[in-house]
This record gives structure tokens, C-alpha cells and sequence, in this order.
């Protein structure tokens, strides 16, 4: 046994290995469940009680350098592997990269961007945590103002001073009390509402706002103004109709709707069969808003609107539930572009 047991030392030590297949095979050989070395252990049995030890010891020692020479084989193997292959065998295929697409709110907003952008308008941020200055006091909320309520807005706990914008009007006083007349700028980002969260509305989602000041600028700039966005975004044949509303911070305020782009005007149920569908907000700055930011009112006026874009993107893309957008399902996202 002894000899046998030599012999197998010999093979080990001049063991050499072309592949990894070969090593593999030194393996099964030498060291797996019915391999060498576990056959000859189960020899022992039948090795006279006083040679045991011995034995043993040679055993032991065989199984080590069996074991030694896969180590050293292997890592041989793993270290030809990592790059030194893959560099000169150039006909390998290489990693797929998955390509994506822009979503839905990014390309609407773009779009939004754009278009503005091509008649003068520049873009500004502010940003979502507010106080309530910002957001509300400087933008002429009286101090009792429904929208105030806790129901709508975010309050930090420890102050409610500090709020989650409720809207992007609050870029408007950040943008006047830096800047002078005339301003023309657009405001794109994220706002926050305390609402629960239905296929209609979401806690979060994101504006456009848009703010013109100088002097002379009139309704009819307004009119022109959102008249000019509404055929550049929904096309050509798109009719405007303002209809008068409230906002604190514009005087006088109205909403504006567009006729349906689906039916035409007809009635379909886009448009819940009016005809017309509900876009944005808008208004003349309030007098009491530019004074807020030391803008002199009786020499400048200016108009300002909001715009949803969750809202502009569901009607432009026929979405009916806009907890789509918050989802990042790809097959819902892939839909919209292709990527570039
Ligand atoms: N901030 C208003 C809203 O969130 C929209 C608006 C902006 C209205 C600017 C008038 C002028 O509903």
C-alpha cells in the first residue's frame, strides 16, 4: 500500500494540465467520493492495528498534495480567464446593452420647455422644501385660507413654518425678489399635496409654472401667450376658452380649456362629451404679489400660469390612471420613446 500510495505522489507532483476539463478530471480522480484518495481511506480497515499511524500520516499527506495541485491548477485557470482571453478572441459577442427610454413626464415637460423656450422664455428651480412665505404668505393667501389646511399641504411636524411646495408658484417670488423686469420665465418641478391617492390624483406630482413681467404686458398677452402653447402642443386645429376663476395671487384669474383634440370638439369621453377639456391656470399678478417683492405696481403688470404635467401628459397620451407614471413599470414606460 505504501508503494501504491508513493506512486500516486509521483503522478500527482508530474501532473500538468493543457485545459480546464483536464484539471477537472485530476479531480474526479484523485478526490471525489469514489476517487483515489477516499478508496484508499477506506483501505485503512485492513491495515495491521501497529502500521496504522503511519499510514495515516502518508495518507493524509497524499490527500493535501492532490488537493494543493487542483488549488494551484484551478486558480492557473481562473487567472488566464479574466480579461487575457476575452481581449484576444475578438470575434466574442459582446455585453447586450438594453436600451432605454425617456419617460412620459420627461418628454412632456421637454416639449413644454421647448416651446416656451422658442419665444423668449428662460428656465428657472426653486425649491420643494418651502416656508410658508414662499408658498403661501408672499403669494397673497389670506392667513385663514382653506389651502392652508393640513388637508392639502405637507407640514414638518416640529415647524409648521416649513412646508412640501403645493405648488410651483413659489418659484415666482424666489425669481422676482432676485430678479428686475422684465422676466420671462418658465418653472418646471415636483409638487407636493396631501391627497389620498386615486387613478385621478397622486401626493406628488409635477408642475409648469410660467411668469411674464414687465411693463405693459396686458390679457391679451396672456390670451396670445397660452394661445400660442396650446396649438404648438395639441396641434394646429386647437380652439382656446377661458373661463374666469380665483387664485390669491392673480387678479383677474381664469382657467383655460382646450377643445378636445380627440373628438374635435364634438364630445367624446375625453371630454366628458363638452367639448372642451380643462388645461391650466392662469392670471395677472396680483398687484399685492409684485409689491411682496418689491416690484413697483404701478409701473409693471405681468401675467402668470400653472400647468399639470401629469395632467397634460395623460390627455395628450390617453392615460387613464396616473399612478401609471409612479409605477416604473417598463412596459408601461417603454411606450412613449424610443431611446436615443
Ligand atoms: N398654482 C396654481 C395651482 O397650483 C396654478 C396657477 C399658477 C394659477 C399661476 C394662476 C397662476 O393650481
Amino acid at each position: 500500500m505504501k508503494d501504491k500510495i508513493n506512486a500516486y505522489i509521483e503522478e500527482i507532483n508530474s501532473f500538468k494540465a493543457a485545459t480546464q476539463e483536464q484539471v477537472e478530471g485530476f479531480r474526479i480522480k484523485f478526490l471525489s467520493k469514489k476517487g483515489i484518495v477516499p478508496g484508499l481511506f477506506s483501505e485503512m480497515k485492513s491495515v495491521p492495528p501497529d502500521a496504522r499511524r503511519e499510514m495515516g500520516q502518508i495518507l493524509n499527506q497524499l490527500k493535501n498534495k492532490a488537493q494543493e495541485k487542483v488549488n494551484e491548477l484551478k486558480s492557473v485557470f481562473d487567472k488566464k480567464d479574466d480579461g487575457a482571453n476575452a481581449s484576444s478572441d475578438l470575434t466574442l459577442p459582446a455585453n447586450f446593452i438594453e436600451l432605454g427610454s425617456r419617460h412620459p413626464i420627461t418628454i412632456v415637460r421637454n416639449e413644454i420647455i421647448n416651446i416656451f423656450s422658442r419665444i423668449g422664455f428662460v428656465v428657472s428651480e426653486g425649491p420643494e422644501i418651502e416656508s410658508d412665505w414662499y408658498n403661501f404668505s408672499a403669494l397673497n393667501f389670506p392667513e385663514e385660507h382653506p389651502a392652508r389646511d393640513m388637508q392639502d399641504t405637507f407640514f414638518i411636524e416640529k415647524n409648521p413654518d416649513i412646508l412640501l411646495r403645493t405648488h410651483t408658484s413659489s418659484v415666482q417670488i424666489r425669481v422676482m425678489e432676485k430678479e428686475k423686469p422684465p422676466i420671462r420665465a418658465i418653472f418646471p418641478g415636483r409638487v407636493f399635496r396631501n391627497e389620498a391617492i386615486s387613478a385621478r390624483a397622486h401626493c406628488i406630482f409635477h408642475q409648469v409654472e410660467g411668469l411674464y413681467i414687465d411693463e405693459n404686458v396686458s390679457f391679451a398677452d396672456l390670451k396670445q401667450t397660452l394661445y400660442h402653447f396650446a396649438t404648438e402642443f395639441f396641434g394646429t386645429e386647437t380652439q382656446t376658452r377661458f373661463r374666469p376663476s380665483y387664485f390669491p395671487f392673480t387678479e383677474p384669474s381664469a382657467e383655460m380649456d382646450i377643445s378636445c383634440f380627440i373628438c374635435g370638439g364634438k364630445g367624446c369621453k375625453v371630454c366628458k362629451y363638452t367639448g372642451w377639456v380643462e388645461i391650466l391656470g392662469c392670471g395677472m399678478v396680483d398687484p399685492n404679489v409684485l409689491e411682496n417683492c418689491n416690484i413697483d405696481s404701478e409701473k409693471y403688470t405681468g401675467f402668470a400660469f400653472g400647468m399639470g404635467i401629469e395632467r397634460t401628459a395623460m390627455l395628450k397620451y390617453q392615460i387613464n390612471d396616473i399612478r401609471l407614471f409612479f409605477e416604473n413599470d417598463i412596459r408601461f414606460l417603454k411606450q412613449f420613446e424610443s431611446a436615443i
